[in-house]
């Protein structure tokens, strides 16, 4: 079986020193704050560059704390992008503001930043772009429209830690950059994990003393807060990672570049583009399926198809979020978004991970190529 993700080999390479880093937190006994949450905080906030960083529970929490900070609430209006992981849209509707979802470009499955200004009210109070699979969002337009309208942008940065745009890191480029360590993220912890970067010294504090249950000074709560540390065991795990999180990009980007020229005489596929004004850390190698049929039965075909034979490739997203049941009563119909809800029938991510050799992308390859002719895939009928 080829997996789509395969953490056990990053670990073997860094099992010793995990250990030691572990073992020292547990003899400590300081789990929760201790000096090694300090110190991770300190060097992903330098890592990104940006003036104050906070680590938090999980990247959903980042982006709650995020626009919590940002006074975002009722009657507010934020912009996203429909082809997304829930939890993007998810807090908007935590804080009790509404999504409005606008289509995505697609060459990059980012959010259309040539649609945006259409979609701002005198409601939208922010703008959050997704830097997808591993690829930045072009920031410049986003940034230009959010200052002419005064809005924050919050970068969901979950899936693209170590991405550049225009040089500087994503989650560097905005109000606020969001950040999750989810396992299988390109800075992954061994659990739940997430950080928030900006350098704006209110907000810093703002989502500093939300964190922490509302409170600044212990036992004195200002607002209503969470609780999302994140533990010292996952700081002292991910500080170990940080230092080799440039050049397991580096090895994503070679296996991305292996993929385009095994994958580049295949016919009713269509690869993925990386941006040209920035650099992408490929979280995901997502492949289109040209001619899968509206209702994405052929790309779910060629899935298990793919899957019998030994590889698991994975779809993300099967349903964009604007027709998801959950949102049912924003109002949005079937054609709405429709490059959002074609890539939603077409998109198949190919196993991805540093440490994925030549051997078993050959396999990948000759796979897809076999279940292709098979399936007989051909015409390009949802471009
Ligand atoms: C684009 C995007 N945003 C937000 C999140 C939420 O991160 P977490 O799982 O750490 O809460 C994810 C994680 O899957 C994601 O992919």
């Amino acid at each position: 079986m080829i997996p789509p993700v395969d953490l056990t080999e990053q670990f073997k390479q860094i099992q010793a020193e995990v250990n030691a880093a572990v073992t020292q937190v547990l003899a400590a006994g300081q789990y929760i704050n201790g000096p090694i949450v300090q110190s991770f905080t300190e060097a992903f906030g330098q890592y990104v560059g940006t003036d104050h960083c906070i680590v938090c529970n999980s990247g959903t929490d980042a982006l709650y704390l995020a626009l919590r900070a940002l006074n975002i609430g009722p009657g507010d209006e934020v912009i996203t992008s429909p082809f997304t992981f829930i939890a993007t849209a998810e807090v908007i509707s935590a804080v009790g503001a509404t999504p409005v979802f606008v289509d995505i470009d697609p060459d990059t499955f980012n959010i259309d930043i040539t649609r945006i200004a259409a979609a701002i009210t005198p409601r939208t109070r922010a703008i959050i772009p997704v830097h997808l699979f591993g690829h930045p969002v072009d920031m410049g337009p986003i940034l230009d429209l959010a200052s002419r309208h005064q809005l924050a942008v919050v970068e969901d940065c979950a899936q693209a830690t170590g991405a550049q745009w225009q040089g500087k890191s994503v989650g560097s480029l905005s109000h606020v950059g969001c950040f999750s360590f989810f396992p299988t993220k390109n800075l992954g912890g061994c659990g739940d994990g997430g950080a928030i970067t900006t350098n704006d010294p209110a907000l810093a504090d703002t989502m500093t003393m939300l964190r922490e249950h509302g409170s600044r000074v212990r036992y004195h709560h200002e607002a209503i807060g969470v609780n999302s540390r994140l533990d010292s065991v996952q700081a002292a795990i991910l500080a170990i990672k940080l230092r080799y999180l440039d050049q397991w990009n580096q090895q994503r980007a070679a296996v991305a570049q292996r993929y385009d020229a095994l994958l580049s005489d295949v016919e009713g596929v269509v690869r993925p583009q990386a941006p040209n004004f920035g650099q992408s850390v490929w979280n995901q190698y997502t492949l289109r399926i040209v001619g899968s049929t509206a209702d994405g039965q052929e790309r779910n075909h060629i899935q298990q198809k793919m899957r019998e034979a030994g590889v698991i490739c994975m779809v993300y997203y099967p349903i964009p979020l604007h027709l998801q049941p959950v949102y049912e009563s924003l109002g949005y119909k079937p054609g709405d978004l429709p490059q959002a809800e074609a890539a939603s029938h077409q998109v198949l991510s190919l196993p991805m991970f540093p440490e994925l050799d030549a051997a078993r992308q050959d396999t990948v390859v000759a796979t897809l190529k076999q279940v292709l002719s098979e399936v007989g895939v051909k015409a390009a009928q949802y471009c």
